[in-house]
């Protein structure tokens, strides 16, 4: 009797950990159903891009129109292609992987993918990157973070606004901090303790299709803690809020690296 009902507790705790990691791909393709239709107009503009320089070398027999049009259709065709390699490595379950990585390139390709999203919103973007911390992280779950953040900025910003990213490193209790900043409407003091509850959610199903599932913010804070990072926000209603996600600094951090000395070394 004791012995099954300790293989039905193991059993339930199985079907758990398979549940939660149901939860957070089913989070993250519902990410890529908020980017859809901005990505699908991007490609549409590439298109365009790529037939109209197409014809124009077709028509002009002189050589430096020709040149022209070629490096038009191969710039668009890279971008398309940066935007598709982003898309499917997003989407991807990679596991539990950690490895060191530059901050500044995890924000960079999430930027990618919601570039065009902003830009419809009439959302400007701000980099301060001026340090470029560095630490040991899964990738793909920290990706996933940046992009809920972002999206949350987004949506609370309707009529348009500025969002800012900020990296930083704090070397006296060694953490990495990346700040997404906005300028939306905020979060009421009495909703804030409730924002990282799984399920919470103040937006409804109908506006542009999707509704919120509230379990952005609670797998935000589930990823930074399993990093043995912190998640913190501010936010003052009517102004814009703040998320601050902490990571640990990787060990041998010098500080500010600059791409160049990086590829000297290297
Ligand atoms: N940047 C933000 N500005 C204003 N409110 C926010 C912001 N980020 C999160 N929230 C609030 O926290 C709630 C929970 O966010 P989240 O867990 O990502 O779920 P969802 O986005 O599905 O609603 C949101 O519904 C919203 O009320
Ligand atoms: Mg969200």
């Amino acid at each position: 009797m004791g012995a099954s009902n300790e293989q039905k507790i193991a059993d339930l705790e199985q079907q758990l950990v398979q549940m939660r990691q149901q939860l957070m791909q089913a989070e993250k393709m519902s990410t890529v159903g908020v980017l859809a239709s901005s990505i699908t107009h991007e490609f549409n503009n590439i298109l365009t891009t790529v037939i109209n320089y197409a014809k124009m070398g077709l028509r002009h027999k002189d050589e430096a129109i020709r040149d022209k049009s070629f490096t038009k259709i191969l710039a668009a065709g890279q971008r398309a292609a940066k935007i598709t390699t982003g898309m499917l490595s997003y989407a991807r379950s990679k596991g539990d992987h950690k490895e060191r990585f530059e901050l500044a390139q995890l924000v960079e390709d999430v930027l990618v993918l919601v570039e065009k999203d902003l830009q419809v919103h009439r959302i400007s973007l701000v980099k301060n990157f001026a340090q470029q911390p560095s630490s040991v992280v899964n990738a793909n779950q920290i990706q996933q973070v940046l992009l809920n953040l972002i999206i949350n900025a987004r949506q609370a910003m309707d009529e348009g606004g500025t969002l800012t990213i900020t990296l930083s490193e704090n070397r006296a209790d060694q953490f990495a901090e990346i700040t997404i900043r906005d300028t939306g409407c905020g979060i009421p003091p009495q909703v804030l303790p409730k924002i990282f509850d799984s399920f919470f959610t103040t937006k409804t199903a109908d506006e542009s299709g999707h509704g919120g599932s509230g379990l952005g913010l609670a797998m935000c804070k589930e990823v930074i803690e399993s990093h043995q990072g912190r998640i913190r926000v501010e936010s003052a209603p009517g102004k814009g809020t703040a998320f601050t996600l902490k990571l640990p600094l990787a060990k041998g951090q010098t500080g500010f690296i600059h791409s160049e000395s990086i590829n000297k070394a290297g």
